[in-house]
């Protein structure tokens, strides 16, 4: 593939134009084991699409499909319009974070970072604007000079995210690129990620097993499990209509509430081979001796007793046991409000429009 990398004359900065990806009905085996089944995906123009699953769910396997490091036992691959089965990886033009970082251990920070801009045939000049610049927004300024083997682990992560980044490729792959980092640092890069993301709208296939990361940066996120798409939407979708207990107790916290023991209401009926799910979030608690805590017609109450309580900082996490069912909420930490211990009673109401069915 050619690069359709530009100067912008305007700043001196790069610009290439976002490509289309799309998976046809690709499966990797290796062996017995298929690591990815029959993916079909089209990522648009311009999506930060993440791919979120557990360990071994085959989300390395897929990046490494796209970026031509692994070739496909069925299926197509299709960039900007193009099969790529069949073009070696160093052909195509892309940034890639590896799970490893992959950075070249006999070349320095600044020479790791200049290597892709030198690729493209970019001036000298311009390359050490561009890596000065680079090396700011990661932070590592001044270990332009040490060699990969001088850094921390966290320090190596982030020149393999600035290498991947210098050239603004046409589509960025990132495995797990801020795995390394310390949640300062990690939150800091998100928003680094998040501005270049934003001021250059590059294709960008992002792996992780962070959901807060998912979360946080995606336009869409699929969620894979064990080779295949369990279920594929916008953050704020896969977290409030999650369909399966899959992906309901895997991004985020989940109560489900299977044969519970009290008469469980609803808005919309259940369907048959559903359970009943609830975000420990959407519950609130209140002292069960409380005469003053009127619910209204759209919310359940249910009563119990604490099992125990965990202080997280921000919020508080209680476990209730209401009859058979030990129900999970979560509350924000407030002022002045009450907290509950092992062994107090209280009640717990929520909204009947909260209950979501999920497949087993
Ligand atoms: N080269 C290989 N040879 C044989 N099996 C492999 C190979 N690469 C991956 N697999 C298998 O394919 C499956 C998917 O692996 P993959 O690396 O894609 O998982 P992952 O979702 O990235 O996991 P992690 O979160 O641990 O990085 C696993 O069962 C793995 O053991
Ligand atoms: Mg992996």
């Amino acid at each position: 593939m050619g690069t359709r990398l530009k100067v912008n004359e305007r700043d001196g900065c790069n610009t290439s134009i976002p490509a289309q990806i799309e998976f046809c009905k690709v499966t990797k085996r290796y062996g017995e084991v298929a690591a990815v089944k029959d993916l079909s995906l089209i990522v648009p123009r311009g999506e930060f699409l993440t791919i979120l699953g557990p360990s071994g769910s085959g989300k390395t396997t897929a990046l490494m499909l796209l970026a031509g490091f692994v070739a496909p036992s069925e299926g197509d691959i299709f960039i900007a319009g193009r099969s790529v089965v069949s073009v070696p990886s160093y052909r195509r033009d892309q940034g890639i974070v590896f799970q490893s970082y992959a950075l070249f251990p006999h070349l320095t920070v600044r020479d790791n970072l200049q290597f892709p801009l030198e690729m493209r045939g970019m001036k000298a000049a311009e390359r050490v604007k561009l890596v000065d610049r680079m090396l700011e927004r990661v932070h590592l300024n001044d270990l332009g000079g040490r060699m990969p083997s001088q850094l921390s682990g966290g320090q190596q992560q982030r020149v393999a995210l600035a290498r991947a980044l210098i050239a603004n490729p046409p589509l960025l792959l990132l495995d797990e690129p801020l795995g390394a980092l310390d949640r300062n640092l990690r939150e800091q890069m998100q928003g680094e990620l998040r501005a270049l993301h934003r001021e250059f709208g590059t294709t960008t296939i992002c792996v992780t097993h962070d959901q807060e990361e998912a979360l946080t940066l995606s336009d869409r996120i699929i969620v894979m499990r064990a080779g295949k798409i369990e279920q594929t939407d916008t953050p704020a979708g896969l977290y409030d209509r999650p369909q399966t207990r899959f992906v309901a107790t895997f991004l985020g916290e989940a109560n489900i509430l299977e044969n519970a023991s009290f008469s469980l209401e609803s808005e919309a009926p259940p369907l048959s081979g559903t359970v009943a799910m609830l975000r420990p979030e959407r519950i609130c608690v209140f002292d069960a001796a409380d005469p003053d805590r009127a619910v209204d017609d759209q919310r359940q109450c249910v009563t119990g007793s604490v099992e125990d309580m965990v202080y997280a900082g921000p919020f508080r996490r209680y476990h209730v046991r209401v009859g058979n069912d030990l129900i999970v909420a979560r509350e924000q930490a407030a002022s002045g409000q009450q907290i509950f211990q092992a062994g107090d009673r209280v009640r717990l109401n929520w909204l009947r429009s909260d209950i979501r069915f999920v497949r087993m």
